[in-house]
């Protein structure tokens, strides 16, 4: 799988892909994350890539051209799947969404910023506007690395234990089980003895059970 990320911020990705997961990802060649500087599309003297928006006050927008020639350089080496901007507009990023995006091969996303892009970009090359949450981030560039931790992890021989994945939260609708790990007793502290009692059958029951109980009291609606 390949990421094409534009940004006019590519410092800001560099640390959310060279850690854990997804860095391991990339060393086993799952996933290739390249990240494309805006400004080096720019014609500009001084590589500007935005500008004052027509009948608009306050705040700038991204040109069309310097990104329209980022996205038209990349479509000419390869065949994308999706072009994605990331925006407060978009679709809400979800479990769903990371799953079925993870089976795809090449996407780019595009990292919203300032006041947004030229309207004209998301009329005739986006295929896709994601959000990450009703809520207004500074630009695109948080919201890309989070989807691509997101839909890394899911891609096959990214978790080592491949299990792991799917019994994430979300995965079915339900939040994760409680989980414990050494030393049995802190404190006073007990784990749940079935746990501790080896019988898989009873521990499949209980995690089950505590899903269901944990969902109901934290995020009911994800029952309905
Ligand atoms: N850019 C600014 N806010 C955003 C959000 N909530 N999701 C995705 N991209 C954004």
């Amino acid at each position: 799988m390949r990421f094409d990320i534009i940004t006019v911020l590519p410092e800001l990705l560099e640390s959310p892909f060279a850690h854990s997961i997804v860095k391991r990802a990339k060393e086993k060649n799952l996933v290739e994350i390249h990240i494309h500087n805006l400004r080096d599309y720019s014609k500009g003297k001084n590589r500007q890539v935005d500008d004052y928006p027509f009948a608009g006050k306050g705040g700038m927008v991204l040109m069309i051209e310097p990104v329209d020639k980022a996205i038209s350089h990349l479509k000419k080496e390869r065949v994308y799947d999706e072009i994605i901007y990331t925006s407060p507009d978009g679709e809400l990023f979800n479990q769903n969404i990371a799953n079925s995006l993870s089976l795809k091969g090449n996407l780019i996303i595009l990292c919203g910023h300032y006041k947004g892009v030229d309207h004209r970009i998301r009329e005739h090359l986006v295929t896709r506007e994601i959000s990450i949450g009703n809520y207004v981030l500074t630009g695109g560039e948080l919201a890309a690395a989070i989807m691509v931790d997101g839909i890394v992890r899911l891609i096959p021989g990214a978790i080592g234990d491949e299990s792991s994945a799917l019994s994430d939260s979300f995965q079915d609708n339900l939040l994760a089980p409680p989980v414990y790990t050494r030393p049995a007793i802190y404190n006073g502290w007990e784990v749940p003895p079935v746990l501790l009692s080896g019988n898989e059958k009873e521990i499949d029951q209980w995690k089950h059970q505590q899903s269901i109980e944990r969902t109901q009291l934290l995020r009911p609606e994800l029952l309905k």
